[in-house]
């Protein structure tokens, strides 16, 4: 395993254990963007469905219902707890139509041609090959079916990540990443995962931008504390500040949370582009 894939791997899996406890409220606020990668893959009752990158297990735990009880989804992802949290919680939701394994994007353990619908939220721009994740997917994909992705658009029009990041960039200045590092906006600027699509040989590629809104029905304070334990990198940085400076940055976070703040609880305007490719049901030659 490479440096930079050892490096996202351990990033992921010092917080499983918050991927874990706030499932359902992740699974919650990301809902709609579900529902697009799982209308644009075509998903539909009976059939097998691969989620790339699953987490603590969506959109594999949305899409079983999707499937019901004649159809199968499995996640994969490569951090051990992450599958051990959506086991735990396929279980809790006595799924009997679900599988979770440990397997990376660019090496997955099935044979050619077994799923008629796959999807990956907010897992792509993970892959230390992004070519080679999708290239991969395409192999273990009937054809004539389709893949659907979510990556965030621009950090300027996601106010759930930058009324965090802006203020605490303010007391520790952000690393420098290399060009294409692996990153939460890695494919922010549209076009760019669709060439990655192309390069990997998908048919028909396309591109569309969901506006949605990211609602999470917590108080302010409780919407700092997910947020606190949610990201690891967040958690890291702000407790390497003095305690003053910590306690400056928690202040000006809540007063921008504010603006968010609504009856129903917190609610984002939010921008993610979802990229959908074909196996082409032409053989290749
Ligand atoms: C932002 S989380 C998304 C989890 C889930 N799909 C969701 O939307 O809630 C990114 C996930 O990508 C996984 N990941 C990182 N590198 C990967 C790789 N090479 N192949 C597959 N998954 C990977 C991480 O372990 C992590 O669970």
């Amino acid at each position: 395993m490479s440096q930079l894939e050892n490096e996202t791997l351990s990033r992921w899996s010092g917080n499983t254990p918050y991927w874990e406890k706030h499932r359902e409220l992740i699974q919650h606020m990301f809902a709609p963007v579900t529902k697009a990668l799982l209308d644009d893959a075509e998903v539909k009752p009976g059939d097998a469905v691969l989620d790339v990158a699953t987490g603590a297990g969506d959109p594999a735990l949305s899409a079983a219902d999707e499937v019901g009880p004649s159809g199968k989804v499995i996640g994969i992802d490569p951090v051990p707890g992450m599958i051990e949290g959506a086991r735990r919680a396929a279980a809790n939701l006595g799924l009997k139509n679900t599988q979770f394994e440990i397997a990376s994007a660019d090496a997955l353990p099935f044979p050619a041609e077994s799923f008629d619908a796959e999807v990956s939220r907010f897992g792509v721009m993970f892959f230390p090959s992004p070519v080679d994740g999708v290239r991969e997917m395409l192999r273990v994909l009937k054809p004539g079916k389709k893949l659907a992705f979510a990556v965030w658009h621009f950090l300027d029009n996601n106010p759930f990540h930058h009324s965090l990041a802006r203020i605490v960039d303010r007391y520790i200045e952000p690393t420098a990443l290399p060009p294409d590092a692996p990153d939460a906006f890695r494919f922010d600027s549209p076009g760019k995962l669709k060439s990655v699509l192309v390069e990997a040989g998908a048919a028909e590629p396309a591109e569309s931008l969901l506006r949605f809104s990211i609602d999470a029905p917590l108080s302010v304070e409780d919407f700092w504390t997910m947020r606190m334990e949610w990201s690891e990198k967040l958690r890291e940085k702000i407790a390497k500040l003095p305690a003053e400076q910590s306690r400056a940055v928690k202040e000006q976070v809540i007063r921008v949370f504010n603006e968010y703040h609504t009856a129903r609880g917190m609610s984002f305007p939010a921008e993610v582009l979802i990229v959908t490719g074909m196996k082409s049901p032409i053989a290749q030659v």
